[in-house]
């Protein structure tokens, strides 16, 4: 449990006072549809389906194995749903590329570090800006004109917004594999928000964090949704960071989706509540807890 509250508005009417947050009230930005996913005999995911709206801070949770990864790559690209269909926007994006859905505005952090551990942070976070940068010979040619200059400086610009946005000005030429594993999250966190997506995937950003890291890890997400306009569907382990900063939460187990709603009432499910039986006790939260 986080000690302090990362959200600035003191709202807590409706629980933790995210569901009076600006979400849009237009059609979803993603929606997954029956998705089904199977590797040989095993059913990773069965018939689930969601809608994550415009502006929220969208959670899935659940036990080990449960399938929130393999949901999360079906979104990104990385994992083709053997049934079901993924929209972005309104759009069937099932049979893309990773490529092309992030040149669409879907990024993501992996559950384990991508970074390139040999180069600086700045360059990694440079790589997550590349897809931006126009093609080879059209750039060739507004170099001519002098506007290739211009898109560098204005790049250089947005990636120095980001330094300074997470915090990492002082390690900015340091070698990413040799620094702090917290670190080391918020360079890959940087490098995500680098392509500037509209919805960004976060596979456990807080995993591995000290309580220091993970309240700060929070409060980046929550400015990046409220202040950066991103939408975030993010999977985490910490049910305290969950239930403060998401707007809903959606519960899988076994590769179904047990539970959708507010913090408040997935924790206070039953269902929920067995699904997590066996798990470490303090893994969920009583009730009272999750919103004192
Ligand atoms: N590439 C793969 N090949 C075979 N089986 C896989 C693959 N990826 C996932 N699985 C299986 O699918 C199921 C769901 O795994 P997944 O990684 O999505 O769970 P998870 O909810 O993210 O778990 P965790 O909390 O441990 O990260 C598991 O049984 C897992 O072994
Ligand atoms: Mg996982």
């Amino acid at each position: 449990m986080l000690n302090h509250k990362v959200r600035a508005e003191p709202d807590r009417e409706a629980g933790n006072g995210r569901e009076s947050a600006r979400v849009g009230s237009e059609s979803p930005i993603l929606e997954a549809d029956r998705v089904s996913l199977r590797f040989g005999g095993v059913r990773a995911l069965t018939e689930v389906s969601f809608a994550v709206r415009r502006g929220e801070i969208f959670s899935i949770i659940g036990p080990n194995g449960a399938g929130k990864t393999s949901m999360v790559n079906c979104v990104s690209g990385r994992y083709r749903p053997t049934e079901g269909r993924i929209r972005f926007e309104g759009r069937d994006v099932t049979r893309l590329r990773p490529n092309r859905r992030a040149g669409l505005g879907i990024g993501r952090t992996f559950q384990n570090l991508a970074l390139f551990g040999h180069m600086t942070v700045l360059d990694n976070i440079m790589v997550g800006r590349h897809h931006l940068l126009r093609s080879g010979f059209a750039r060739g040619m507004l170099y001519w004109l002098g506007g290739a200059q211009r898109e560098e400086i204005a790049h250089r610009r947005e990636v120095e917004e980001i330094i300074d946005f997470l915090e990492i000005e002082h390690v900015r030429k340091a070698v990413a594999g040799q620094l702090s594993y917290g670190l080391r999250k918020r360079v890959e966190l940087a490098r995500a928000v680098a392509l500037r997506p509209k919805l960004i995937l976060l596979d456990e950003p807080m995993a591995g964090m000290n309580l220091e890291e993970k309240e700060d890890m929070a409060r980046y997400i929550v400015d990046l949704n409220e202040e950066w306009g991103m939408t975030v569907l993010m999977i985490e382990h910490d049910m305290g960071v969950v239930m403060d900063i998401s707007h809903r939460v959606m519960v899988l187990d076994f590769g179904r989706k047990i539970a959708e709603g507010s913090p408040d009432s997935v924790l206070a499910d039953e269902h929920v509540k067995r699904a997590y039986l066996g798990e470490a006790d303090a893994a969920v939260p009583a009730p009272e807890e999750a919103v004192a």
